[in-house]
């Protein structure tokens, strides 16, 4: 069967899946082998930390995939973000995602220099403005996702079904995503492509330790923990704190604490990318999402791309099971 979306054909993948950028650990080790799979490999920017790195590791994917990968650069969490975004740009890479905060200039620059933009938002209110600034398509975040949290997010069901409706340009769901149920009903919703974190990061290939892979195999998503991560919201008065600061310090300044708050952090925390930084902080930053539910070994990412499209193709064909419809 063809996965043929508009996304696929913005992409130039094979299927309509996505991996997730990730701060710390969002290298060509992993991203590479999801393009070779068909999917859609993202190499995130802030992970590589400085521009000679990522040019570095954007041609290490090259040489280890011809299929097309994207770079992330994360307002407020990637460090030299202009000069990341410019060796994406000399590198050319097809598609520069963008995320959390607005990225309207970014997004400029990426299709003046003639790339495809692709900004990633956690409102449908977001998803509009990047669609005016003219985004090629938009990444929503439900609630159930991990990463950026916004007082005014939804969970992915409402949100995707309503965006779908709303929306010119396609829409990429993310949130809880990571098996072939959640895949066809995100395309079921109106999404064009789904977008996935933790899922991708229980892989083989993903450079972080096995001892954290087993843990989110063990993990369920009812665990206190798990669960307040993800479906409570930033605390409004922390959030209203921050606000009102803009203005009074300069952006750098600003940006990293809020950044902090929609993380849900102590508004405080500021990451030292100067210091000897560790892979394994950034999941203790952000966390794990919904998705560890579905996550019940370690696979390569060919097996887990693979899993998804198989079991999807069955449950569409005739013999097949959508849904528990009794005939
Ligand atoms: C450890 C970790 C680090 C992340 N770092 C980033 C980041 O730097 N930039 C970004 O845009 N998203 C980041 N994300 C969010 C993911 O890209 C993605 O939006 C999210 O995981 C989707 O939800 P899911 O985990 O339910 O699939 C991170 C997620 C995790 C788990």
């Amino acid at each position: 069967m063809k996965w043929r979306t508009r996304v696929t054909e913005l992409l130039g993948s094979r299927y309509p899946i996505i991996q997730g950028a990730f701060g710390g650990f969002g290298v060509s080790a992993l991203a590479a082998p999801v393009s070779e799979a068909g999917g859609f490999g993202i190499i995130t920017a802030s992970a590589l930390r400085n521009p000679e790195g990522l040019r570095e590791d954007i041609r290490r994917a090259r040489s280890m995939t011809d299929q097309p990968f994207g770079v992330n650069i994360s307002v407020g969490l990637c460090p030299r973000i202009d000069e990341m975004r410019e060796v994406a740009i000399e590198e050319r890479v097809p598609v520069i995602f963008t995320a959390a905060y607005r990225a309207d200039d970014h997004g400029q620059r990426i299709k003046e220099a003639g790339l495809k933009w692709v900004h990633k938002v956690a409102t449908i209110k977001h998803a509009l403005a990047a669609e005016r600034h003219g985004a090629d398509a938009v990444v929503i975040v439900g609630l159930e996702g991990t990463g950026f949290k916004n007082i005014s997010q939804l969970p992915t069901l409402v949100t995707i079904t309503n965006a779908a409706r709303m929306l010119k340009v396609p829409v990429i769901a993310a949130g809880g995503i990571g098996d072939a149920r959640s895949f066809l009903a995100s395309l079921a919703m109106g999404a064009e492509g789904v977008y996935i974190g933790t899922g991708f990061i229980a892989t083989k290939e993903c450079p972080i330790s096995d001892r954290y892979k087993e843990a989110l195999v063990k993990s369920q998503p009812w665990e206190p923990a798990v669960r307040d991560r993800a479906l409570a919201p930033p605390r409004p008065e922390e959030y209203e704190r921050i606000a009102q600061g803009k203005g009074t310090m300069s952006m750098d300044e600003w940006l990293p604490r809020m950044e902090s708050v929609l993380l849900k952090q102590s508004p405080d925390f500021k990451i030292d990318w100067d210091a000897d930084y560790d892979p394994g902080e950034a999941l203790r930053i952000t966390g794990p999402s919904l998705t560890v539910g579905f996550i019940d070994r370690v696979v390569s990412v060919k097996e887990f791309i693979d899993t998804i499209i198989r079991e999807a193709e069955q449950m569409l064909s005739r013999e097949g099971h959508l849904g528990k419809l009794v005939a």
